[in-house]
């Protein structure tokens, strides 16, 4: 079978996708991206707005993008695939278990959170993705001095969060951070064209 009907979608171009079916050893980022540079994680990426940008503007950094959904998770591989980012790649996966199982120890620089699913309802709020359990994961995976970097247009789960990361001692609040340098993602432009506040966090892995 000739190498375009095997792969359709892919064509000549490099496979962005991570495979969904690992569930165990964690990564080596330097074997998946052919190079070893500094490797940041977009979690719960949407339609990878964000991702494809940051790609496209540090060629010199590597992107995964964490998505749980399918049909967002294929939209951030098209825009991989169609702009050669051979610096993005895209899993189809819980982030949580991600972080936890899959990230080697101090083996990211930078984990971003854009507009995580609030889960409003007290008896939801352990569905939340940043509390102290994932705090713990996460300083585990991000190398010293490595940051984590919350955006979101909820104020209750804001100020959740941040409580929730003073029970971690490995997270400091990075005050420098304003998140200007930032380049928008789908959520934001919709929260934008709504007039919502914007919250924006970053912390510093000691
Ligand atoms: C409100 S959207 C924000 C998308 C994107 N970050 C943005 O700023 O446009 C939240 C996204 O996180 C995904 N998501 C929610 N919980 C997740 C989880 N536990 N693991 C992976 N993705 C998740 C949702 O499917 C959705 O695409």
């Amino acid at each position: 079978m000739p190498k375009s009907a095997a792969k359709p979608f892919l064509g000549e171009s490099p496979d962005p996708w991570l495979s969904s079916q690992r569930l165990y050893p964690p990564y080596v980022w330097s074997e998946v991206f052919g190079r070893s540079s500094p490797v940041e994680v977009d979690l719960g990426a949407g339609d990878g707005v964000y991702a494809e940008a940051r790609a496209k503007r540090e060629s010199d950094r590597n992107f995964i993008a964490v998505e749980r959904l399918l049909g967002r998770a294929t939209k951030i591989a098209k825009k991989a695939i169609r702009n050669q980012l051979t610096n993005l790649k895209v899993l189809r996966l819980e982030s949580a278990y991600f972080i936890k199982n899959l990230c080697a120890k101090s083996s990211l620089d930078a984990i971003t959170v854009r507009y995580p699913d609030p889960w409003p309802k007290r008896r939801h709020h352990a569905n939340r993705l940043l509390q102290k359990e994932f705090f713990e994961d996460a300083a585990q995976a991000v190398i010293s001095g490595g940051c984590m970097k919350l955006t979101t247009d909820d104020r209750e789960y804001f100020e959740w969060a941040q409580k929730e990361a003073e029970k971690c001692s490995a997270w400091v609040p990075d005050l420098s951070w304003t998140g200007v340098d930032e380049p928008t993602s789908e959520f934001e432009e919709l929260f934008a064209k709504e007039g919502r506040e914007v919250y924006r966090k970053a912390w510093r892995k000691r």
